[in-house]
């Protein structure tokens, strides 16, 4: 399977779509908390299946290509421990299931460690992919892309 996205384009196109989900989410909280309840529960069952995914695709194949070609286990070591705390926050808005008070902070919460996540791997990780010779990000954006697909259809 291939793709015309390379792995950094795709993984950022999903940062932009998860964003957008924690936009809404933010919105309806403060314009409608009442009346948005329902949808608010149904973005945040969103946004933490497609979180899981995309943490998940990262973990397999992109960040131990990274440790590859790059040697930054640091960074990788960092990147990773990070994904620790968003899942244990994304298991957090699972358990609490219905949107109200507690579900909006979490959803807050995750919503700013996201972006500070992601403004690392924009700056860094994916800075210094770019930079790397004998990184094919264009083929390991296919397996990603593939692997993302399946990880969907088995959450569907
Ligand atoms: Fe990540
Ligand atoms: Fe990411």
């Amino acid at each position: 399977m291939t793709t015309d996205k390379d792995a950094c384009e795709l993984l950022d196109a999903d940062h932009i779509a998860v964003k957008h989900l924690f936009v809404e989410y933010a919105r309806l909280a403060m314009a409608a908390p009442a009346e948005s309840a329902g949808e608010r529960q149904a973005l945040a069952e969103k946004i933490c299946s497609e979180l899981t995914v995309h943490a998940q695709i990262e973990e397999e194949i992109f960040y131990p290509a990274l440790r590859q070609a790059l040697g930054a286990d640091d960074l990788i070591d960092e990147a990773e421990a990070e994904h620790q705390q968003a899942k244990e926050l994304i298991a957090q808005i699972q358990a609490v299931g219905a949107a109200g008070p507690q579900m909006d902070d979490l959803v807050a919460l995750l919503a700013r460690a996201i972006e500070q996540h992601v403004k690392e791997e924009r700056d860094v990780l994916f800075t210094k992919a770019r930079s790397v010779s004998g990184l094919d990000l264009v083929e390991l954006g296919g397996k990603l892309k593939e692997r993302q697909g399946e990880l969907q259809g088995q959450l569907a």
